[in-house]
C-alpha cells in the first residue's frame, strides 16, 4: 500500500511551550488508525495540523507526495476532512447543513443524495426539513459527520466524535466508518478515549506530552 501521509520531524510550539515534539509518522492509504493518549497530550493539535487548519512550527506533512503547504487549503480540506468533537449545525434546517458540501464545490444540491446519506445513519427522509433545534445530540453528530462524507474525502479525521453519544448512536457511527474504510478504502484517523473503541482498534498510536510513545 502506498503512503498517503507522511509526517516528518514535526513540532508545534506556542511561545515557549512545546505542544508537539518531533513527530514522525507514516500512514498507508486505507489504514484505520486510532490515536490515544491523555487529555492535553496534543492529539487534536496534531489532527488540526494534518487537516491544514493550523501550521506546524517546524517539520512537514506530506500528503499524496507533496507538502500540504503546496495545496490550496480549500481543495485540500475536501481531500482531508476533519470532523469535530462538538459539531455545530448551522442555518435553520438539516437541509442547510447537507447543502453546504455541494455549495463549496459549486455543485447543485442533489436532494436524493442527501436523503440516502441520512438513511446511512438511520435517519429517514423526514429529517431533511427538520429544524436544527428539533434534533437530539446524537442525531446532530451523525448529521455533522455526513457533511464530511457526502463527498468522500481520501482521509477522514474524527476527533472524539463519539464522546457523549449513547451506545446505539456510537454503533451507528462505528458501522458507517468501518464501511467507508472497508468498502471505499477511506483512510481514517480517529482520536478517542472510548474504552471499547480502543479495545477494537486495528492500530493504535499513543501520544504523550506531545510525543509518540
Ligand atoms: N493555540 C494554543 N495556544 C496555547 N496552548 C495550546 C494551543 N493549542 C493547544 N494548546 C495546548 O496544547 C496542549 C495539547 O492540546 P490538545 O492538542 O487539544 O490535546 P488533546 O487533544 O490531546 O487533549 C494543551 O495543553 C493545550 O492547552
Ligand atoms: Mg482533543
Amino acid at each position: 500500500m502506498k503512503n498517503i501521509l507522511r509526517i516528518k520531524d514535526l513540532s508545534y510550539q506556542v511561545e515557549d511551550k512545546k505542544i508537539l515534539n518531533n513527530i514522525n509518522l507514516q500512514i498507508e492509504s486505507g489504514q484505520y488508525v486510532t490515536f490515544i493518549g491523555p487529555s492535553g497530550s496534543g492529539k487534536s493539535t496534531l489532527m488540526r495540523i494534518i487537516a491544514s487548519m493550523i501550521t506546524a512550527t517546524s517539520g512537514d506533512v506530506i500528503f499524496d507526495g507533496q507538502s500540504i503547504q503546496k495545496y490550496d487549503p480549500i481543495q485540500y480540506r475536501q481531500r482531508v476532512s476533519y470532523a469535530f468533537q462538538q459539531p455545530t449545525l448551522f442555518g435553520k434546517t438539516v437541509k442547510d447543513n447537507l447543502e453546504f458540501p455541494f455549495l463549496v464545490r459549486n455543485k447543485e444540491f442533489v436532494e436524493k443524495k442527501a436523503v440516502s446519506a441520512l438513511e446511512m445513519v438511520n435517519l429517514d427522509e423526514s429529517y431533511i426539513n427538520k429544524s436544527v433545534n428539533d434534533i437530539s445530540g446524537g442525531e446532530k453528530q451523525r448529521i455533522a459527520l455526513l457533511r464530511n462524507l457526502l463527498f468522500k474525502p481520501e482521509i477522514l479525521i474524527t476527533d472524539e466524535v463519539t464522546t457523549g453519544l449513547d451506545t446505539e448512536n456510537k454503533e451507528i457511527v462505528h458501522q458507517m466508518l468501518t464501511k467507508f474504510n472497508q468498502d471505499e478504502q477511506m483512510t481514517i484517523l480517529r482520536v478517542t478515549h472510548d474504552e471499547s473503541e480502543i479495545k477494537n482498534a486495528i492500530k493504535t498510536i499513543t501520544i504523550k506530552d506531545g510525543e509518540i510513545v
